[in-house]
């Protein structure tokens, strides 16, 4: 059986989600990966450090990189 990630929280923008939305599968955001996803206007990445999954904006402020192409490690997310 997958197990399913869903999303509930605020972003950076501080916009608060009234409702659980499914985001993904732990299939796809396996452990040292990264996964991308659009919801409604929203873009966001999911991380899984070590087991523990992290949400925060898909897209990097500085010059509108797509963190999900970028690299993970124990100091956070860097840019691709
Ligand atoms: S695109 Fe420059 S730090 Fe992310």
């Amino acid at each position: 059986m997958m197990k399913t990630l869903k999303w509930k929280n605020t972003t950076s923008i501080g916009d608060i989600l009234s409702e659980w939305i499914k985001a993904c599968t732990l299939e796809q955001v396996k452990e040292g990966q990264l996964f991308g996803f659009i919801h409604e206007d929203k873009k966001l990445l999911i991380a899984n450090l070590k087991g523990k999954i992290h949400a925060t904006d898909l897209i990097c402020t500085h010059a509108d990189a797509d963190l999900s192409t970028g690299f993970l490690s124990e100091e956070g997310v860097r840019c691709p």
